[in-house]
C-alpha cells in the first residue's frame, strides 16, 4: 500500500542521510594518510556524508571543528584525537547535544562516558612487541639503542614508550641512550636520527633504532645511508605501522621489523555506530584491532605488493 511504501522510503532515505563529522589530525605520516582515505571509502561504501576536517596538527583545530559539527547537528562525530589531554569540554558539550563520539586509533584522557568508544591498538603492547623482538633478536650482546618518539603528548608516543621500555626491563645489555620526538614525519625522523648519528660517534655506538612510526624509521634509515653506515646491518630498525615503504626498506635489508597496526578503524567504528543507532545498546568502550608483528623472515616484497595499492 501507500502507507507501507512511504514508510519504507523514508527508512531508506534516513539510513543514507547519516551525517559523521571526521576531526583528523592532519597527513603527518602514510599510515595517516591511508586512514584519511579508507574512511572516505568506507563512509561512501555505506552511504554517510562525511564532513572532513584536517587539524593540520592543532588540538585548537579539532576543537573548532567538533564546535562546528556540533552546531550543523550531525549524527556522530569521529575523532582521532592528536594529544591525550584537553578534550572533557568539548566531549561534554557533544554529549549534551546527544552526539556520540567514536575516537580512533588514539586515547583520551577523559571521563569515560564523554565518548561511545574508541577503536584503537593496544598501544603499550605494540611496544611491547617491538621491544620483546630487540631483546631477543641481540641476546647477549650490548646494545645502545636510539629512540625516535611520535608527537609530545599523544597516547601513542607515551604507550609506545612504556610499552618498550617494559620488554627491555632488566636486560641490562640493552639501553636506551638517546630518545627525542620526530613528530612521527618522515622529515624530522631524518633530521633527529642525523644528530643521534653525530653524538654518538658517527653512528658507531648505535646498535638499533626504535621508531614510534615506520615514516620516523624510513627518514631515519636515509640518514644512516648518508653517514656511510649500513641501516638493517650496522644498525637494527624496528618501527611500528607496517606501511609499504618500510617493507620495500626491509626487502632491500635496510630495516629489520614492523608492528602492523590497521588504518582501517573506520570500518569498526562504522559498525558500531550502526548497530548503537539501531537499538541503542552502546558498545564496549574499546574496540581493539590487532599488533602484528613482520620481519624479514615475511617475504617483504611480497607484503609489499599485496599493501602497496590498499590507500597509502
Ligand atoms: O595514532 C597512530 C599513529 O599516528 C601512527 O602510528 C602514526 O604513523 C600516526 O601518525
Amino acid at each position: 500500500s501507500a502507507t507501507i511504501l512511504a514508510a519504507c522510503m523514508f527508512t531508506s532515505a534516513s539510513a543514507k542521510d547519516l551525517v559523521v563529522g571526521f576531526s583528523q589530525i592532519g597527513s603527518e605520516s602514510g599510515w595517516r594518510a591511508a586512514e584519511t582515505t579508507l574512511t572516505k571509502q568506507e563512509a561512501k561504501k555505506r552511504g554517510i556524508d562525511l564532513k572532513f576536517a584536517d587539524a593540520q596538527q592543532k588540538q585548537e583545530n579539532q576543537i573548532k571543528a567538533i564546535r562546528s559539527f556540533i552546531a550543523q547537528g550531525v549524527d556522530a562525530i569521529l575523532l582521532a584525537p592528536v594529544v591525550e589531554t584537553g578534550w572533557d569540554a568539548v566531549l561534554k558539550e557533544a554529549k549534551e547535544a546527544k552526539i556520540p563520539v567514536i575516537l580512533l586509533d588514539r586515547t583520551v584522557a577523559a571521563p569515560k562516558d564523554l565518548y561511545l568508544t574508541a577503536v584503537t591498538s593496544d598501544l603499550v603492547h605494540e611496544g611491547k612487541v617491538a621491544g620483546d623482538w630487540l631483546v631477543k633478536t641481540v641476546g647477549d650482546k650490548k646494545c645502545n639503542i636510539v629512540e625516535l618518539q611520535g608527537t609530545t603528548g599523544s597516547s601513542p608516543a607515551i604507550a609506545r614508550k612504556k610499552g618498550f621500555e617494559e620488554a627491555i626491563k632488566g636486560h641490562d645489555n640493552l639501553k636506551i641512550v638517546r630518545s627525542q620526538t620526530g613528530d612521527f614525519t618522515r622529515a624530522k625522523g631524518k633530521e633527529v636520527m642525523e644528530s643521534f648519528l653525530k653524538a654518538e660517534n658517527g653512528g658507531k655506538d648505535i646498535c638499533a633504532l626504535y621508531a614510534h612510526n615506520d615514516d620516523m624509521a624510513v627518514g631515519a634509515i636515509q640518514a644512516i645511508k648518508e653517514a656511510g653506515l649500513k641501516p638493517g646491518k650496522d644498525i637494527l630498525t624496528v618501527s611500528i605501522d607496517s606501511v609499504p615503504d618500510l617493507f620495500k626498506a626491509m626487502a632491500a635489508g635496510e630495516a629489520n621489523a614492523t608492528v602492523e597496526l590497521t588504518p582501517n578503524m573506520a570500518g569498526p567504528a562504522f559498525d558500531a555506530l550502526d548497530a548503537y543507532l539501531k537499538t541503542k545498546k552502546e558498545p564496549p568502550k574499546w574496540i581493539q584491532t590487532e599488533s602484528k608483528l613482520y620481519t624479514q623472515a615475511d617475504d617483504p616484497q611480497k607484503v609489499y605488493e599485496q599493501k602497496k595499492d590498499l590507500g597509502y
